[in-house]
């Protein structure tokens, strides 16, 4: 499925996108001695530990272990794989990469369910305008959706029948296999045959920023369950990266974006004249649908069901778009169960005034903890202000806490100074806890334990260790993986310890063959991005000891082996007593 690029095309790319130039546009460098440090785009930290090496034009971060080239970089900032990456490079800099004919096919049939996903989302409408779709427009009407706003969303019917879209894409020259692939139609398990997905449901057109229709979600008209179909991923879909509304959205929200849970939270908004509505697709908020956010506005303002499940939502999203810098509020409602619901019984401006009242983070915790309390008895005002200054003390900015610690005091009728104290020791005690977890932490990543990237490793950290010079020599100096592949080492795939080392010797090997020039961002195309940035911790570690490469290769490679045939001998004992046991 992977296209392969030709070598020379993604030396021109790489050559032509400056690591240093791409990574600015994403993440606010400064020199540190010959290279560039700035805040990890991939965690949220407040000290930088993101650094970019201009000499070898990679970068790597300390504190998550992210990194790789210019390549592995772009494939995790914009969810792409390798090679969409190198198309977004090659774009970025006005190249076009030869087209492969895998490629092509692929490029060809990701356009085919976009025709077909048109062609269904109008046979949906114009079902649900047809005698057909009586009880369905009747359902919507009832949910006092306008005929207007119901063009506006392109919603739809589909039909109670297992065939109705299946004919009609059939008709319109669509298989089988792209209807399946597109989410249109399952497959039978008893007959082996098709039918449609959606049936008897009103139907959502998820349409994304460019117009095209991507996916659909589906309602039903009663209280059956599932409540809510929607497509699962398909080739032309990632519900992870998508928002509901954001085609319509997207130029209204420069200010400020509403965050709802559901579509239909958001369809009764834009109806009542609040087009910078969105919602998720289904799932809970993703960080990537927290940087598209980003992208395209300053604020968010997270108006989820008011119910429990909604406000345990609503404190991962806060953190999810505080971390990418937005500022956020939560819109607090009562009498209602959600947007919709509230629009629909106290109007448009009432809902406004929520949006005007919406509250900060900590003004809605403190809210919360007054109505949990009855602050007017000393034993429960003393729990009211040891929550509160949990709250506060977790706040990274001292004026941010000042102004919180201002406000509490005032309203809980104590003293700014003891309240203060207490805060100060909280956070004491936080960092305690914190560089406590951490050193644990650190203590299992050595040990390997919780490794998921390299899970081997724990196995044998001496074997491991070893294995992990040899690649980082091999990587670092290609002449030497030049001789290793000519055998004047006598070190083969099957002396590697780890799977995850041995896949790593085989593929640098294979592209070693393939390429005039090997480096090791090449392996992008094999190894997903967080193992990327595991083999870039790899090479860094040997970059800081690099003096005679080939002499501690060959050392390496000795007590690789030595330990690989330990271990085997030592097997070998194990099932030598067991044996005797069982005389
Ligand atoms: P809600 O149950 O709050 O739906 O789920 P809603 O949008 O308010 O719908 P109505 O008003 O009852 O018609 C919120 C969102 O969660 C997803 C949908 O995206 C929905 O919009 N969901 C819910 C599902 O994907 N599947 C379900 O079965 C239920
Ligand atoms: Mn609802």
């Amino acid at each position: 499925m992977a296209m392969r690029i030709p070598p020379a095309v993604i030396e021109e790319i790489k050559f032509r996108n400056d690591i240093e130039s791409v990574v600015s546009s994403y993440v606010n460098l400064k020199p540190a001695g010959s290279n560039l440090i700035g805040l990890c785009p991939f965690h949220s930290e407040k000290t930088p530990s993101f650094t970019v090496f201009k000499n070898t034009q990679t970068c790597y971060c300390f504190g998550c272990g992210s990194g790789g080239d210019v390549v592995t970089f772009i494939m995790k900032m914009e969810n792409l794989d390798y090679v969409g990456a190198l198309e977004f490079l090659a774009k970025r800099v006005g190249l076009t990469i030869p087209r492969d004919p895998v490629d092509e096919e692929r490029q060809t049939r990701s356009t085919r369910i976009l025709e077909m996903n048109k062609v269904a989302a109008k046979f949906f409408h114009a079902s649900l305008l047809s005698p057909d779709g009586k009880k369905a427009l009747e359902y919507l009407q009832k949910r006092k959706f306008s005929p207007g706003l119901i063009k506006h969303f392109g919603l739809g019917y589909s039909p109670n029948s297992f065939n109705a879209l299946m004919n009609h894409l059939k008709q319109n020259g669509f298989t089988e296999k792209e209807m399946v692939s597109g989410f249109l139609c399952g497959i039978s398990k008893k007959t082996g045959k098709p039918f449609d997905l959606f049936r008897n449901r009103v139907i959502i057109p998820i349409i994304d920023t460019k117009g095209n229709v991507i996916a659909f979600g589906g309602r039903v008209l009663d209280d059956s369950l599932p409540k809510y179909l929607n497509s699962s991923d398909t080739p032309v879909f990632k519900k992870s990266k998508n928002l509901f509304a954001l085609n319509y959205a997207r130029k209204e929200c420069a200010d400020r974006i509403i965050l709802c849970e559901g579509y239909m939270d958001v369809i009764a908004l834009h109806g009542a004249g609040f087009t910078n509505a969105v919602a998720t697709l289904g799932t809970a908020i993703t960080p990537e649908q927290a940087r598209i956010m980003e992208r395209y506005t300053k604020s968010v303002v997270i108006a989820y069901d008011s119910d429990e499940a909604g406000q345990r939502a609503a404190d991962k999203a806060f953190k999810l778009l505080g971390e990418v810098g937005l500022d956020v509020k939560i819109l607090k409602m009562n009498g209602a169960k959600d947007p919709d619901e509230f629009i629909k019984k106290y109007g448009p401006e009432r809902f406004r005034r929520l949006l005007d009242e919406s509250k900060t983070h900590f003004d809605f915790k403190f809210e919360a903890i007054l109505a949990k309390y009855d602050v007017s008895q000393t034993p429960e005002k003393l729990k009211a202000v040891n929550d509160i200054s949990d709250i506060i003390a977790k706040v990274i900015s001292a004026v941010e806490r000042e102004v919180y610690i201002g406000k509490v005091a005032e309203k809980l009728e104590i003293a700014k100074d003891s309240l203060k104290y207490d805060v100060d020791r909280k956070i004491r005690k936080q960092t305690r806890e914190r560089q406590k977890d951490e050193s644990r932490k650190i203590m299992l990543d050595t040990a390997g334990f919780g490794d998921r990237i390299n899970p081997d490793y724990a196995k044998n950290v001496r074997a491991a260790s070893a294995e992990e010079s040899i690649i980082s020599i091999i990587l670092t100096y290609p002449e030497l993986l030049k001789k290793v592949k000519d055998g004047t080492y006598n070190l083969r795939a099957e002396d590697f310890f780890t799977q995850f080392g041995k896949k790593i010797f085989e593929k640098a090997i294979e592209l070693y063959e393939e390429s005039a020039s090997f480096d090791y961002g090449m392996l992008g195309s094999e190894f997903t991005a967080d193992e990327m940035g595991r083999i870039t911790s790899i090479v860094l570690k040997r970059n800081n000891l690099s003096q005679n490469g080939e002499k501690e290769l060959v050392d390496c490679i000795e007590v690789l082996k030595k330990e690989k045939s330990r271990q085997s001998a030592s097997l070998a004992d194990i099932i030598n007593a067991k044996r005797n046991e069982n005389k």
